[in-house]
């Protein structure tokens, strides 16, 4: 049998996604901001869900999904967007709600698209941040929580499309053979 052990409980998330809530909305609340909240789908709708659901501010939202291809043995970050946005972003302020920041190579490659479409600024806010596993330099606004490399999943997380609706964050430890 594989074994989860609870590492943020469900307690610990909703108070600090109601603290990352609070300071989202004083970064956008001034009358020239404009707010769109995009959500990297599919590990991100849980976080998503309850961070919006703490901004009070005006904001819209929006879900972008891609996928990421590695070539050969080495993971080069190829990102492609299989699912884009509904909106011309020049006129929002975006801000993208990642589940976990790892490597950094989809993010960073994500970033690097939606720059090219002029919006008015871009942020970034992950729930997890897994500093240790990072390759690819990437610029966090506003981050839940700092986490060591393990494999995590729940709250969105998954493992093989297993445990997103777990309502708390776990570690994982797989059965050895
Ligand atoms: P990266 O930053 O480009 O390496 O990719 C981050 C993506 O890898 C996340 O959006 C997750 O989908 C997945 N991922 C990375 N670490 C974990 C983990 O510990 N559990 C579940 N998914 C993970
Ligand atoms: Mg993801």
């Amino acid at each position: 049998m594989s074994k989860i052990d609870v590492f943020i409980s469900e307690d610990q998330l909703k108070k600090r996604v109601s603290e990352l809530g609070a300071e989202i909305t004083e970064k956008y609340s001034s009358p020239d901001k404009n707010l769109l909240l995009v959500a990297v789908l599919k590990g991100s709708v849980v976080f998503m869900a309850d961070l919006m659901r703490n901004i009070t501010c005006k904001c819209a939202i929006d879900f972008m999904a891609t996928s990421s291809y590695s070539s050969g043995t080495v993971s080069s970050g190829n990102v492609k967007i299989i699912k884009d946005l509904d909106v011309n972003v020049s006129e929002y302020d975006i801000l993208l709600v990642e589940d976990i920041l790892d490597s950094g190579y989809t993010l960073s490659k994500l970033i690097e698209i939606l720059k090219t479409r002029n919006p008015k600024s871009l942020s970034l806010c992950t729930l997890l941040d897994k500093p240790d596993r990072r390759k690819a330099d990437v610029k966090l606004d506003f981050r839940g929580f700092t986490i060591p490399d393990e494999f995590v999943i729940g709250y969105g997380l998954d493992y093989d499309e297993r445990y997103r609706n777990l309502p708390y964050i776990g570690i994982l430890t797989l059965d050895k053979e």
